[in-house]
């Protein structure tokens, strides 16, 4: 088969979750998409760590090998579909890919939020495609509607929520009154968090896939170091009904918007108005919500992991590498960070705050703690206070607040000695 026919010759890196689905599916699909599409998709060599491993799926002799670099070097492939994950050899093998003038596919998050740039560069200079569908989201159309569909657009906001572990957990804190941990366990027990949850857990993983949508988004470089981070451990069943209460679910949210000029990028807990699109997003679901200045609000929802739906991902891309190639098309990359922007630290940043502290249940506390509030600055929305005989829970939202002026109000709190604890400080999305 040769390039430039919609034959494509594919060099596997990785068959574990994602690539032993890439597998599977172009196996059952292959014919499929041949007769509607025209394009013919060829595994002809997979690369993976341990080849003697068992793994449920027969190869020819030969396909299978323990060397990346071979498969990237194989005059008789194409096209390198990398899912092996982890940045090196990744990086290296990608880059070498790209010299030789194969166009490349990958769903590696981490690769692309730390190294896109250079990647990306690298592409355009050899005059190759490189797509990442499956890099943000999963199975979740993302990145092409955000490059294509809403290319005319100025974006304005780009939320999302893009783990699904996290989103899991909180789903079942909310449903189930359960904590963290107790949730977190059962993630683990229905394998969709891994034994060492931190990527999840602490925001890694949402922050990378969010540095990938606010560089295409905004047209600027933004590294998955850049984004701001804060993870769900903190988050009680306590907030989660106190939220309720108030109408907000909590959820894990990855905000990237632009204002005056600069572009902010966040990853934490956050209360989302009951009505807002992203607060009804249960159990494992992602979603990407987008505000164009055009098209308006557009939300896209599914399945953010999982073999399967990320190697449908991966397959879109590889199909759409084989169109070019037949139109003679290649080398749309598609990552025009052309005019790079600053960047607002958190610090810089304004939004509502709720607040949960508990107290000394004694005539005045409240004054006195209302009275830090209004000489820093901060409205108060709203409040709910439940007495517990010698203590009280208080929880205040405020109107919008700049992050350094709720810093000044938590400190001076902190200071108070009728204030036992602040349990949590969580933003709020939104206007309050
Ligand atoms: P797995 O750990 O299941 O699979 C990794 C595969 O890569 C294995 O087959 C492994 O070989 C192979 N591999 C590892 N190192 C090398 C190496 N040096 N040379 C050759 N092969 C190697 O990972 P997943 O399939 O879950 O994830 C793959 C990528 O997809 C990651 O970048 C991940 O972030 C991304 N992704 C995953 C999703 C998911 O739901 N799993 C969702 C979206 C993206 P062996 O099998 O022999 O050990
Ligand atoms: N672990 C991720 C999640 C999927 O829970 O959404 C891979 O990015």
């Amino acid at each position: 088969m040769r390039r430039g026919q919609g034959e494509l010759r594919i060099g596997l890196l990785g068959c574990g979750t994602v690539g032993g689905a890439v597998v599977r599916l172009l196996r059952t699909n292959g014919a499929e998409i041949r007769r509607r599409t025209g394009v013919g998709l060829h595994l002809a060599r997979v690369a993976v760590a341990h080849p003697e491993k068992s793994r449920g799926l027969v190869f020819d002799p030969g396909v299978l090998t323990g060397d990346a670099a071979e498969v990237v070097g194989d005059p008789q492939v194409d096209v390198i579909a990398e899912v092996m994950g982890g940045v090196e050899p990744a990086r290296r093998l990608l880059l070498d890919a790209i010299e030789r003038g194969k166009s490349v596919v990958t769903a590696n998050k981490q690769l692309i939020a730390r190294h896109g740039v250079e990647l990306f560069g690298a592409a355009a200079r050899a005059g190759v495609d490189l797509r990442l569908e499956a890099s943000v989201g999963g199975g979740l159309p993302v990145i092409q509607p955000l490059k294509e569909s809403l290319a005319a657009n100025r974006v304005l906001e780009v939320a999302g929520i893009l783990n699904g572990t996290t989103n899991y957990i909180l789903t079942k804190m909310a449903d189930e009154g359960w904590e963290f941990e107790e949730a977190l366990q059962d993630a683990q027990r229905r394998g969709f968090a891994e034994a060492d949850p931190t990527d999840d857990v602490d925001g890694h993983d949402a922050a990378a896939k969010l540095a990938i949508l606010a560089t295409i988004a905004f047209h600027t470089p933004v590294h998955a170091d850049d984004v701001y981070r804060e993870g769900i451990r903190r988050v009680s069943a306590q907030d989660i009904a106190f939220a309720r209460e108030l109408g907000f679910a909590v959820k894990l949210l990855a905000l990237a918007r632009e204002q005056q000029g600069r572009i902010e990028a966040r990853v934490h807990p956050a209360l989302l108005p009951l009505d807002h699109p992203l607060a009804s997003i249960r159990n494992e679901l992602n979603a990407v919500f987008v505000r164009g200045d055009f098209a308006g609000e557009v939300m896209t929802v599914g399945r953010g992991a999982g073999g399967e739906p990320t190697a449908s991902a991966v397959v879109a891309d590889l199909i759409d590498v084989a169109r070019n190639h037949r139109a003679g098309a290649h080398g749309r990359v598609g990552w025009e960070a052309s005019e790079p922007r600053p960047l607002r630290p958190i610090e810089d940043t304004a939004s509502p705050v709720y607040l949960l502290m508990q107290v000394t249940d004694r005539p005045g506390v409240f004054a006195r703690i209302a009275a830090i509030f209004g000489e820093e600055g901060v409205s108060i929305a709203s409040i709910v206070q439940k007495s517990r005989g010698q203590t009280a829970d208080i929880v205040i939202v405020t109107h919008t607040a700049l992050e350094s002026q709720m810093r000044r109000v938590l400190a001076r709190l902190e200071g108070l000695d009728v204030l036992h604890t602040v349990r949590n400080a969580i933003r709020v999305a939104g206007e309050v």
